[in-house]
């Protein structure tokens, strides 16, 4: 049965930062995306593309001001988020939205054990009595890996290592089982190892509770694992959305096929990392027509002059580039 409404779907939003004696800074730019109940779906970009910014709106923490929501929507089963009040959001933060953090340290209260945060969440959201809720908090922690669970309850974040501060915040976003997770470059502070074991707990949990997964990072090689589709956003504009096969099948946008590029080939060890020479533009000064042209290879004169409208290519491939079909170079030499 195809449900009434998806679980995320962010329409047209447009956001800027007006700060005085500041130029106003564009930060998202018309971002369209649509998330399902169950599926992963990854949002990828270099630094200051506006990836946080995205999940900060989502959540209800963009702070008005400086910032202003110029055009848009995001509905979250069906219901807007940007018309809801403080207490409305407050209630579905934690609930029904759970939000993983690159920093742990910044989420966890450092002056509560781990176990009496999980437990007061749970007391809050789910009106559980006490015992239930610590009963709950030690499942939660066996779940996300801890094999002496008790131990941890007890303790504060600063006794526990990175991998298992994150581990932590895992089990707190997702206590009260919400319906859609958010995860901010989850794993960007970890070593290969742990970084692998939390993607599995995500990967593992998110089918467990079908829970939509909203991933983010600046990794296309890590989210082309565990990502069902993916949005590649420059300079605040999803410039290409596709499912994850496609997408690496058959890039489209000249920034998707340099960012594949620049994923590190595990076979070849010690070859060089390709890089995208130059950097995003920050959001106060985003140049004329395509954002992209200026590190563009294909960049021809009337990129610079217009917008390229986002077009549909095939099944639910969507690309924002004037060059697509018409000129393609081969880009890996
Ligand atoms: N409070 C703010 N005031 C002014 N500009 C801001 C503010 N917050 C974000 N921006 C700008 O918005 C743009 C997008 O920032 P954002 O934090 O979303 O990037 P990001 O993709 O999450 O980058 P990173 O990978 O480094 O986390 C940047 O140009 C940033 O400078
Ligand atoms: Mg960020």
């Amino acid at each position: 049965m195809v449900p009434e409404y998806e679980l995320l779907d962010i329409q047209g939003l447009d956001v800027s930062f007006r700060q005085e004696h500041r130029t106003t800074a564009h930060a998202l730019r018309s971002v369209d995306l649509i998330l399902s109940s169950g599926e992963t779906h990854a949002l990828v970009g270099e630094s200051g593309s506006g990836k946080t910014v995205t999940a900060t709106c989502i959540m209800g923490l963009l702070p008005t001001p400086p910032a202003t929501v110029n055009r848009g929507q995001v509905f979250f089963k069906g219901k807007n988020l940007l018309s809801l009040s403080e207490n409305e959001k407050r209630r579905l933060r934690g609930k029904e939205i759970g939000m993983i953090f690159q920093e742990p340290g910044k989420y966890l209260n450092p002056a509560y054990k781990i176990g009496e945060q999980i437990i007061e969440t749970l007391m809050l959201h789910l009106k559980m009595n006490r015992s239930s809720a610590i009963k709950r908090a030690l499942e939660l922690l066996s779940l996300v890996g801890f094999n002496k669970n008790k131990r941890i309850l007890n303790s504060y974040p600063h006794e526990l290592s990175g991998g298992m501060k994150q581990r932590a915040m895992i089990a707190m976003a997702i206590c009260c089982r919400p319906s859609l997770l958010i995860a901010d470059e989850p794993t960007t502070a970890l070593d290969v190892t742990l970084q692998l074991q939390i993607l599995n707990l995500i990967h593992r949990l998110k089918d467990q509770f079908s829970i939509g997964v909203l991933f983010i990072s600046h990794d296309l090689g890590v989210v082309k694992e565990i990502a069902d589709k993916i949005s590649v956003i420059y300079a605040g504009k999803i410039i290409e959305s596709t499912t994850t096969n496609q997408l690496f099948e058959n890039p489209r946008h000249p920034y998707t096929r340099l960012l594949m590029l620049s994923i590190p080939d595990a076979t070849k060890r010690g070859s060089r990392l390709r890089s995208i020479p130059g950097a995003v533009p920050d959001a106060e000064h985003i140049p004329s027509g395509c954002s992209f042209h200026p590190r563009c290879p294909l960049a021809e004169p009337d990129c610079r002059k217009s917008i390229p409208p986002t077009k549909t290519y095939g099944d639910n491939h969507t690309a924002a580039c004037f060059l697509i079909g018409k000129k393609w170079i081969d880009l890996s030499t």
